[in-house]
């Protein structure tokens, strides 16, 4: 008899199981009154390459660089307004000879060059990190710069 009923058990939780598909999984975000709004989770998945630099730039540059207008030069100078900008010309920073001298005038390309190796392509600078081996992440860190300095 208990042989039995351990049997019956056994079946009717393996039909449980295989009655349907187990739900799809859904993400429920809470927010409260007055929360900033929740920004489309996918939107730096989906490729965005702007939001992504940001991002990019706030982990590997932001420790040297601001990205401010009348920002305060750091061990690196402002790149607010880089793209355009002639190499080693922010007034008042301690550039290298190098920089100074190398007459780039930085582009999206020249920037993302340089962040691919910039002792190699600027030899003597005085950036010693920063380098960026992703290609997609340096394309999305020059997107990015090339914002700044356009909204006004
Ligand atoms: C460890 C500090 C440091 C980090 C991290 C760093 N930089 Fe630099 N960067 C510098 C310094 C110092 C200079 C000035 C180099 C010179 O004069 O040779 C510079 C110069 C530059 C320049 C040239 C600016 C000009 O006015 O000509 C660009 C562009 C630049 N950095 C981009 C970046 C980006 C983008 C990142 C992040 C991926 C980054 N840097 C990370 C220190 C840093």
């Amino acid at each position: 008899m208990r042989k039995t009923v351990a049997v019956v058990l056994i079946a009717l939780s393996l039909a449980a199981c295989s009655k349907k598909a187990p739900d799809p999984v859904e993400q429920i975000i809470v927010r409260k009154p007055g929360d900033p709004p929740v920004a489309a989770p996918s939107q730096a998945a989906a490729g965005d390459p702007v939001s992504a630099g940001k991002q990019a730039f706030a982990a590997s540059c932001a420790a040297c660089h601001a990205a401010g207008a009348d920002a305060p030069k750091g061990v690196g100078p402002t790149l607010y307004g880089v793209i355009g900008r002639k190499a080693g010309s922010v007034p008042g920073f301690a550039y290298s000879d190098a920089m100074k001298a190398s007459g780039i005038t930085w582009s999206e390309a020249s920037v993302e060059r340089f962040l691919a190796d910039p002792q190699g392509m600027v030899k003597g600078t005085t950036m010693g990190a920063g380098a960026v081996g992703s290609p997609d992440t340096r394309k999305a860190i020059a997107a990015w710069l090339a914002t700044l300095g356009q909204q006004d």
